[in-house]
């Protein structure tokens, strides 16, 4: 067998295979899709990837509004979804700075504003408050929503998970805005 023939099999194999990567992992691949340059699945030489998620793409919805689901999320079910955040942020009242900047009273409050907090550049540019939706945005998928962001978290997929966690945020505050 000469080399280009080794050459087009190995290229068939590899095609399978993003194929099949390609169907198993959809989320990840719309993930990419957006932001191609990053890709973490760019290979020296292999086109056909691209075109196999472009192709997916179609299949990606649009982020479902949180605010309706307020209303009846469980704020208990979000203390426990916290608990995925709270090794990186503190919650209650007067709480420190950790990882991440500490989380009372987070709701509706200026972007990147701390005190204390070394945010990265994204965050302390945005210029938006973190309203439901925002957080709602960035909750789903961190790094995506707000590129440049220093919080290593892959995010939240289920509404559910999400609105429960804001709706606890909320509940976390001194003030805490009304879900309806
Ligand atoms: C691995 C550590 C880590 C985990 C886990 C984590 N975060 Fe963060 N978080 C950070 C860091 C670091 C920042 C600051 C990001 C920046 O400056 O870009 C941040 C920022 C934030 C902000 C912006 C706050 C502000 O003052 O602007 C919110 C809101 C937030 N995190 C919520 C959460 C929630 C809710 C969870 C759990 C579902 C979570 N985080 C999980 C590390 C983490």
């Amino acid at each position: 067998m000469d080399s280009f023939e080794f050459n087009k099999i190995a290229a068939a194999v590899l095609v399978t295979i993003l194929l099949v990567i390609g169907v198993k992992e959809i989320g990840n691949i719309i993930f990419h899709v957006e932001k191609p340059k990053q890709s973490a699945y760019k290979i020296e030489g292999v086109e056909v990837a691209q075109t196999a998620s472009t192709e997916v793409k179609k299949v990606e919805v649009e982020l479902p509004k949180i605010t309706p689901l307020l209303a009846s999320a469980d704020i208990e079910a979000g203390k426990n979804v916290f608990k995925k955040c709270a090794g990186c942020h503190s919650v209650d009242k007067g709480g420190a700075n950790k990882i991440g900047p500490a989380m009372w009273g987070v709701v509706n409050r200026k972007v990147g504003s701390h005190e204390g907090f070394k945010y990265s550049s994204t965050l302390q540019n945005y210029g938006k408050n973190w309203t439901f939706e925002e957080l709602n945005g960035f909750l789903n998928n961190p790094m995506k929503y707000l590129k440049g962001t220093k919080m290593a978290f892959a995010g939240l997929r289920k509404d559910s998970d999400r609105a429960n966690v804001i709706a606890y945020l909320n509940s976390q505050s001194d003030s805490p805005a009304p879900l309806k």
